[in-house]
């Protein structure tokens, strides 16, 4: 299979580190992001710290941020082939409790980052003549809980499956694939030690692990006619709940 280049935001942690690591160990050139320095720079050598793998730190809400894993990814592997915007945060708090700022939070790193990393490696997709963009989303954006009152998080995330299948529209006629991968709950350090208490929301009755969605990031990003597609990693959590 040939060689590409896959760009990871938010790889310091959770599915992101996974999906890191996944692409590498299948032989390919991994740019990976997250905000904070210290944390990706300890991923990094985890990783292996080896010529297929480089990384950019920044707030991918930021264009620079985008600009900057473009730059490196092209200097150091002459390509930008799959963007993978899986940089996010997820919080609850009551809507009417909710203020400008808050709401602002999630629509700046989940919305903005996904918007503004896309249209900063997008270009060079065309350029190619090729490219796959894949979102993270949630089933929670058509399947919502009221115990879980996250309105805010809930409202970004949507926005990115919309986003998913406008972007696909306008750049599928250039060979650009854009699809969303939509989790249940995974175990990952966005969860603390409880993702196991929300096993009873799959209809598998247990949680995901991270090597469940990074396994599907990569068969999109392998494929040929995968577009437009919100893609459920989520144990049927989408698909309906039990009764009890
Ligand atoms: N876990 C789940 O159950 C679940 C379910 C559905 C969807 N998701 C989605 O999957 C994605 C990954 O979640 P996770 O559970 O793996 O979370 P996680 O373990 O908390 O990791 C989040 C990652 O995002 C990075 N990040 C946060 N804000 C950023 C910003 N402004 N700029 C760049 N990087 C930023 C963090 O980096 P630093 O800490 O280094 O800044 C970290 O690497 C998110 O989009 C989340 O909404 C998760």
């Amino acid at each position: 299979m040939k060689k590409q280049t896959i760009i990871v935001t938010g790889a310091s942690s959770g599915i992101g580190k996974e999906v890191a690591r996944h692409f590498l160990a299948l032989g390919d050139n991994v740019v990976i992001n997250s905000a904070t320095a210290g944390k990706l720079e300890l991923v990094y050598r985890e990783l292996g710290a080896g010529d297929n793998l480089a990384m950019v730190a920044g707030d991918v809400s930021q264009k620079s941020t985008g600009e900057r894993l473009l730059a490196v990814a092209l200097e150091k592997f002459g390509s930008a082939d799959v963007l993978v915007n899986n940089a996010g945060i997820y919080e609850t708090k009551p809507f009417l409790e909710v203020d400008e700022a808050y709401l602002d939070r999630f629509l700046k790193t989940n919305l903005k980052g996904t918007f503004f990393t896309t249209q900063a490696i997008l270009p060079q997709m065309l350029k190619q003549q090729q490219g796959v963009v894949i979102n993270i989303g949630t089933p929670l954006v058509h399947h919502a809980l009221g115990g879980a009152p996250s309105s805010a998080p809930i409202a970004s995330k949507g926005a990115i499956h919309a986003l998913t299948l406008q972007l696909a529209a306008e750049f599928g006629k250039y060979n650009i694939r854009v699809n969303t991968v939509a989790p249940g709950i995974i175990r990952t350090p966005m969860h603390g030690e409880e993702a196991d208490q929300s096993a009873g929301l799959h209809l598998l009755n247990r949680v995901g692990e991270v090597a469940d969605v990074a396994e599907m990031v990569y068969t999109i990003a392998k494929s040929n006619f995968i577009s437009g597609a919100i893609i459920g990693v989520d144990g049927g959590m989408g698909a309906g709940h039990h009764l009890n």
